[in-house]
């Protein structure tokens, strides 16, 4: 589904990410992890469009869009939970999730399903998004992201100052999405318990390379706790 290939970013002189490249598949959580500052959040708006590249290619199904813009990604089928969540504090629980759907026709409803998946969307309808305690935004910010039926799933470290019962929820929701077979996903993640739980692949990066991948259900024989360990 996505295929990331030798990916060079600066900012300014600093050279950022370093021939970066991974691939995640449909049906599957790929994690990436990796110390504060090595580039996660750079690989990722790398992929989003929101940052230039210098050199290497990206591919989401086949299809190179490195030089497409963030809207022609989103339209392509990639749904982006940013960290930090960039939820709209003045619009309503409703308008957030709307603007989920900014690219596609005005009449697209909001889909049902995502008051299943998370249930006190549907209560909070009417407040707004500043209202929200942090997990009811992180909630909020990947129902937006799957508004438009993404084929692929990007999420920025969506357990940051989340509570434990939220981070529980949304690794549910997080591994019943990819076990339905139609949409990959990229967790970011620093909390290695959740991301071991969660990965069907892993990625380790230092310092904006990667330096160690596997699958999931080998990160603990691998030693990749010592690894990321804070
Ligand atoms: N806009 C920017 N301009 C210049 N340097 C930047 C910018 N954004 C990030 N950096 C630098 O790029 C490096 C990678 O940052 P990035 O945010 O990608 O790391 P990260 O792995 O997501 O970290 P965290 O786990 O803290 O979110 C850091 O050294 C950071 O200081
Ligand atoms: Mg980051």
């Amino acid at each position: 589904m996505l295929n990331i290939k030798n990916v060079n970013q600066y900012y300014g002189g600093s050279h950022i990410l370093r021939d970066v490249s991974l691939q995640a598949h449909t049906g599957k959580v790929t994690v990436i992890l990796g110390r504060n500052g090595v580039g996660k959040t750079t690989l990722l708006k790398s992929l989003m469009g929101l940052v230039p590249i210098k050199t290497g290619s990206i591919e989401l199904e086949g299809k190179a869009i490195q030089d497409a813009t963030p809207y022609a990604r989103a339209r392509a089928g990639i749904g982006f939970v940013p960290q930090g969540r960039e939820i709209f504090a003045r619009l309503t629980v409703e308008e957030n999730l709307r603007m989920g759907l900014a690219y596609k026709s005005g009449s697209t409803p909001i889909p049902a399903e995502l008051y299943e998946l998370f249930p006190v969307l549907k209560q909070m309808l009417h407040r707004r998004g500043g209202d929200l305690s942090g997990g009811q935004q992180q909630q909020l910010a990947i129902a937006r992201a799957l508004a438009a039926k993404p084929k692929l799933l990007v999420l920025d470290e969506p357990t940051e100052g989340i509570q434990p019962s939220i981070i529980k929820d949304i690794g549910r929701v997080i591994r019943m999405l990819a076990d339905r077979g139609d949409m990959a996903i990229v967790l970011v993640e620093q909390y290695y318990d959740f991301a071991r739980e969660l990965a069907d692949d892993y990625v380790v990066m230092e310092r904006g390379e990667v330096v160690a991948q596997g699958l999931g259900k080998d990160m603990e024989a691998n030693g990749i706790r010592k690894l990321v360990a804070i």
